[in-house]
């Protein structure tokens, strides 16, 4: 079974994005198509990328970017939970991307995105020109959640019902892409 990795790309107090990634990852167990795996940014807890070698060498100086390297390495596919700050990906989530590159490359990530009005498409739509650098393929089909802050009570995410939808198409599509992909992998 391939494993999916959860990245939860916010990591301030009272973050929305923990109550959605929860959801999220009990979606994507329920699917049934993926080791499901978890990684919260503030937990990972990086800090501004301080590594002196370009990150495509693999010449890694420190224990935290080792391990959040063997973290990526074992994922076969990735889903970022994102909200949008200021029109744009988090600061944690550009800069735990910068940290590594050959681990990212020819693996799909499914973008679960949320904010205002936008549900964080914005977001969405910046990421998919960074990741795509990195090698990544970016699904179209992704799950936006506008006015997230309307589904949430007492800490829990109650998704709107297109949600729902949305995430097992997703998840249907990484699956496939997850497959598809490993050839790449495997020829490198
Ligand atoms: C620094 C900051 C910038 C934000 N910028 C946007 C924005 O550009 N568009 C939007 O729809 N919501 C924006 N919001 C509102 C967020 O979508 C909302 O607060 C969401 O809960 C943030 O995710 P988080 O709780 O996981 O941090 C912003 C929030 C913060 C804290």
């Amino acid at each position: 079974m391939p494993t999916l990795l959860i990245i939860i790309a916010s990591t301030r107090p009272g973050r929305a994005g923990l109550p959605v990634a929860r959801w999220f990852e009990d979606a994507a167990r329920r699917h049934g198509g993926f080791d499901v795996q978890v990684a919260d940014l503030a937990e990972v807890n990086l800090p501004l990328l301080d590594e002196p070698h370009h990150p495509r060498l693999s010449q890694y100086t420190h224990e935290h970017t080792r391990a959040w390297s063997r973290i990526v390495s074992a994922a076969d596919a990735f889903a970022f939970v994102m909200p949008e700050y200021n029109y744009a990906m988090t600061a944690p989530l550009k800069n735990a991307l910068d940290y590594l590159s050959n681990e990212w490359h020819y693996k799909p990530v499914g973008l679960v995105s949320y904010g205002g009005l936008s549900g964080g498409l914005r977001a969405a739509q910046m990421v998919k020109e960074v990741v795509t650098t990195l090698r990544m393929m970016p699904l179209p089909e992704g799950v936006a959640i506008p006015f997230v802050a309307q589904h949430i009570t007492d800490g829990t995410f109650t998704p709107p019902e297109l949600a729902t939808q949305a995430a097992r198409t997703m998840l249907d599509e990484l699956v496939r892409w997850a497959g598809a992909l490993g050839t790449l992998r495997q020829d490198r």
